[in-house]
């Protein structure tokens, strides 16, 4: 059995989520990736620019696993700085490499502005060997309807303000704001408030299923 390695960044859960899932599934070690600054402004802006962060160095040895699996999101269409600055450092002692991004974005919008196929082409672009696979396990529609705005289109909210306030904004709970879900069918990365949070009761349906195609697609 190949000797693998799942390492993750992740900022609200859901990537850490899977990646102890699949190191599980597949008997490999597992280890967070930290980034020296914490703030999330600075990382999305690094982010922006194509710039990868500073990584908290490792305290193991990439070059004696057969297989890295590295997970991560995708912020704004990004190939996030936390997992460019980790390529960058350590993507010279990777043999075999498996990216995986648990991200909001579905398949329909997997070539839009917020996709991950521009995520996945970033990172081939990072780490130019034939040995890189890309896998996406999408949120979108995980919890119920009202979370499936994450990423690239899906629903959005019609805001109208009957009241004095200047002006009132989805999640917004003054009577004098009527917030309506309509569907959009353009791209916007949604709200990061709704969000859908991996847990053990919503971990079922696409994103089971999609997982376990992972799984089997890792195996073997
Ligand atoms: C600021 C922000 C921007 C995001 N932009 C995108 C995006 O462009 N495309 C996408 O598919 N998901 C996007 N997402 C959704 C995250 O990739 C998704 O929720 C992911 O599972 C979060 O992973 P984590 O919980 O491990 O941090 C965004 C999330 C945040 C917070």
């Amino acid at each position: 059995m190949k000797k693998t390695i799942v390492l993750y960044y992740t900022k609200t859960g859901n990537n850490q989520f899977v990646a102890k899932k699949l190191a599980k599934e597949i008997q490999a070690d597992l280890e967070l990736i930290e980034t020296k600054t914490k703030s999330f402004f600075s990382l999305i802006l690094l982010s922006w620019f194509k710039k990868g962060a500073k990584i908290i160095p490792l305290d193991i040895d990439l070059t004696t696993y057969d297989r890295v699996i590295l997970l991560g999101p995708i912020w704004m269409g990004n190939l996030i700085s936390p997992l460019r600055g980790f390529v960058k450092r350590y993507g010279k002692d990777i043999k075999d490499f498996v990216f995986i991004t648990v991200c909001g974005g579905g398949d329909e919008d997997k070539d839009s502005k917020y996709g991950f196929e521009n995520v996945f082409n970033e990172m081939r672009k990072l780490y130019p060997s034939p040995s890189i696979t890309c896998y996406e396990i999408s949120t979108k529609g995980v919890g119920g309807e009202s979370s499936s705005a994450a990423a690239g289109g899906g629903s959005s909210a019609e805001c109208t303000c009957t009241g004095s306030s200047s002006g009132c904004t989805r999640g917004d709970s003054s009577p004098e704001c009527t917030c309506s879900e309509t569907s959009s069918g353009t791209t916007s990365v949604g709200s990061p408030t709704d969000l859908p949070l991996l847990t053990e009761e919503l971990f079922h349906g696409d994103v089971k299923d999609r997982f376990d195609e992972v799984v089997e697609a890792l195996k073997k």
